[in-house]
């Protein structure tokens, strides 16, 4: 059982991911220790992704309400937990978003990056042997691939969305970091991750909303793109495997070996919703509407992971077939995370529970 680490210090813990993977790790790995979630709750920190996880387990897992950008506020987190590992996922994470308005992209993705990791060397200072500092990137840094090819572990860096662009330079940054000053630091760059308690920006929580309340399904260009969808949960264990276990140093790949042109993906979530209300099985398709192609639409990601299959022995556990599915009836099981989104009300949360201790 992989259980080295004390204090997990987990940034941006209240997003999708995040999320997952504190209550992945409380439920299904065995470990004893204490989680730290840090997160500025952003409009994608939603801290009712971890209420059940917050009752459960008040005595290991802790939420600051703390901004990475705030130098300060983050080195008072490592006085005051002494953490041993830290599990960075605290992102700005829409491509579309980057494209609208870069600059909190660049402070978060960036500069808080650097704030974490300056910290984590000045507290950590002769203990790298024992503490980890673990690095969530994308699939995006590595540009965009034409119908043949995969993205490696070598594949040299081309993003091309402020997005990629931003977390292209904090892996580099947290690479340089072990480079020059021997901190103890792994990389994981993942593809496309779907499942529950995904914000209903990115494209599949986006389409089983609008299908719900019979709004138009916004497909970009002419639907071809296409992208490496991996359940959430099995990222997840990625990072877990690779928090333990990955080498210092090295950047692991992780991906669902699942690839879909956008316009198939969405055609087959028509009919997933479709079965699941007991409508006739097209019955969403004419809600499909071609709109203005992205800018700088990335035509194909496609990751190839054989370096953690290999060396630390992870596998996908889910289908696509059954994480659609469950993803699917989560969205119709959970109406009122839904519609704390949709009104905006989840954004009190904090206010409600938080001020309260
Ligand atoms: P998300 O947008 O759902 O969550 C991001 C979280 O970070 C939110 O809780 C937000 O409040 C918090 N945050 C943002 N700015 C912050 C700041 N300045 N200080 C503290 N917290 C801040 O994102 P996600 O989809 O869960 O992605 C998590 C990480 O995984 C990101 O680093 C992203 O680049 C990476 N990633 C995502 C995917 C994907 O498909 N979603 C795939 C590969 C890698
Ligand atoms: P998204 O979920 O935003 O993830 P990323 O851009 O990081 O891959 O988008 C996934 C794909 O779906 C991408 O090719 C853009 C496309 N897309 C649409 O066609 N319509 C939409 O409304 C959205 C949000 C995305």
């Amino acid at each position: 059982m992989d259980n080295r680490y004390q204090c997990i210090l987990v940034t941006g813990g209240a997003g999708f991911i995040g999320s997952n993977f504190i209550r992945y790790v409380f439920e299904n790995t065995g470990f004893e220790g204490k989680i730290v979630n840090i997160d500025k709750l952003t409009y994608a920190g939603n801290l009712e992704n971890l209420a059940d996880i917050n009752e459960k387990y008040s005595d290991r897992y802790v939420f600051e309400w703390v901004d990475i950008c705030d130098y300060d506020r983050v080195e008072d987190i490592f006085k005051r937990y002494s953490p041993d590992a830290v599990v960075h996922f605290a992102a700005e994470s829409h491509v579309d978003r980057s494209i609208h308005g870069p600059k909190d992209f660049i402070n978060t993705n960036v500069n808080g990056t650097f704030n974490l990791i300056e910290a984590a060397r000045k507290f950590w200072q002769n203990r790298f042997e024992y503490t980890r500092f673990h690095h969530i990137s994308t699939d995006e840094v590595y540009g965009s691939l034409g119908d043949t090819g995969y993205f490696y572990e070598t594949t040299p860096y081309d993003p091309r969305s402020p997005y990629s662009a931003s977390k292209a330079a904090s892996d580099h940054l947290v690479m340089s970091y072990y480079h020059t000053y021997g901190l103890n630091v792994v990389i994981t760059n993942c593809s496309n991750n779907y499942g529950p308690y995904q914000f209903p920006e990115k494209l599949i929580p986006l389409m089983i909303l609008n299908m719900l309340d019979e709004k138009p399904l916004p497909v970009y260009g002419d639907g071809k793109n296409i992208r490496d969808w991996l359940y959430v949960e099995d990222h997840c264990s990625g990072i877990w495997a690779v928090l333990n276990r990955g080498k210092t140093g090295e950047k692991y790949n992780i991906g669902g070996e699942n690839e879909w042109h956008n316009i198939d993906l969405v055609n087959k979530l028509c009919e997933i919703v479709a079965e699941k209300l007991g409508k006739p099985k097209d019955y969403f398709k004419r809600l499909i509407t071609f709109v203005q192609d992205r800018p700088g639409h990335d035509r194909r990601y496609a990751i190839n992971c054989d370096k953690i299959k290999n060396e630390l022995g992870w596998r996908q556990s889910v289908t696509f077939e059954e994480g659609l599915n469950i993803t699917v009836e989560w969205y119709l099981n959970n109406k009122k995370w839904v519609q704390n989104i949709k009104t905006g009300k989840y954004l009190e949360w904090l206010e409600i529970n938080y001020k309260k201790r």
